[in-house]
């Protein structure tokens, strides 16, 4: 099985270069290459059905085994391309966490939504307890559901258990959080947790995260990405892609602006 590895790239963490997406003759992404800094957030716009979500499925191989689907060009983490034959899907997956629009519990414990995969992932059972207090903490969960770890997942707020599914996500240590509107299902104030939690990551995770709220982005993000009909349109830090005199670029964020 081949082991990933990026420190021989130090400051990149995912680097996409000339991916395309085909669904049968439907080009859902065009030739996009972009690196992902290490330990930076990068924020992704763009219009409804411009391919955000697709390309999130990208990096951490959902499209596998999907009918009609081809995906080219190349996703590398360090030297090793994501979609080599010899790379194991599971392994890409322990390096590369998802977090989706809506919450994802399992319908399980509180503490078996970290601990469940944590064995899956081959940590000791001595220290499941440990590393799942440790991922609770860290998303600011602990103190409200330490007396209740053995309830249902599904007994908490939707901002709880979006904050759950976070914390289940980097108990695995990713390299890499690829996050789906992570909040856009949430009230004003869990999307203010949800944000502040994002900006605590810095340096130890590499974020990716998709918005349709430019003020989220260009809160959380240094990187700013735009994606048009497949393509990406500008992609840089963010206030140079806010202040782009690109046609394209000026003419989404201006429209997205007023709505
Ligand atoms: N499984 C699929 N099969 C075929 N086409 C798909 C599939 N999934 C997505 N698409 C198409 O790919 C395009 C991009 O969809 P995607 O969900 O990535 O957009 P998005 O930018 O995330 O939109 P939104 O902001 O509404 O979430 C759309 O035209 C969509 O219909
Ligand atoms: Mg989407």
């Amino acid at each position: 099985m081949v082991e990933l590895k990026t420190e021989n790239r130090p400051m990149t963490a995912l680097r996409l270069d000339h991916v395309s997406l085909r669904v049968g003759k439907h080009t859902i992404l065009n030739d996009v290459s972009m690196d992902l800094p290490k330990g930076r957030v990068t924020a992704l716009v763009g219009p409804s059905g411009s391919g955000k979500s697709s390309l999130l499925r990208v990096l951490n191989r959902l499209w596998d085994g999907v009918p009609r689907v081809r995906v080219d060009g190349s996703v590398w983490y360090g030297d090793t391309d994501l979609y080599a034959k010899r790379v194991d899907v599971s392994v890409v997956r322990s390096h590369i966490g998802m977090v989706f629009q809506r919450p994802t519990p399992f319908p399980k414990s509180i503490f078996q939504n970290i601990a469940l995969p944590l064995g899956v992932y081959g940590a000791a059972r001595s220290e499941i307890a440990g590393r799942v207090e440790s991922a609770l903490k860290t998303v600011g969960l602990w103190d409200e559901v330490s007396g209740r770890l053995n309830q249902s997942a599904l007994t908490l707020s939707g901002g709880q258990q979006q904050r759950l599914c976070i914390a289940r996500a980097l108990a695995v240590e990713p390299t890499v959080l690829l996050m789906d509107e992570p909040a856009s299902a949430l009230d004003p104030k869990s999307r203010r947790r949800i944000d502040e939690l994002i900006l605590s990551l810095k340096d130890t995770v590499t974020v990716l995260i998709v918005t349709h709220h430019l003020d989220e982005a260009r809160q959380v993000s240094e990187r700013l990405g735009v994606l048009v009909n497949g393509r990406l349109v500008a992609f840089g830090e963010t206030d140079a892609v806010f202040a782009s005199q690109n046609d394209v670029v000026a003419r989404y964020l201006s429209r997205h602006d007023e709505g």
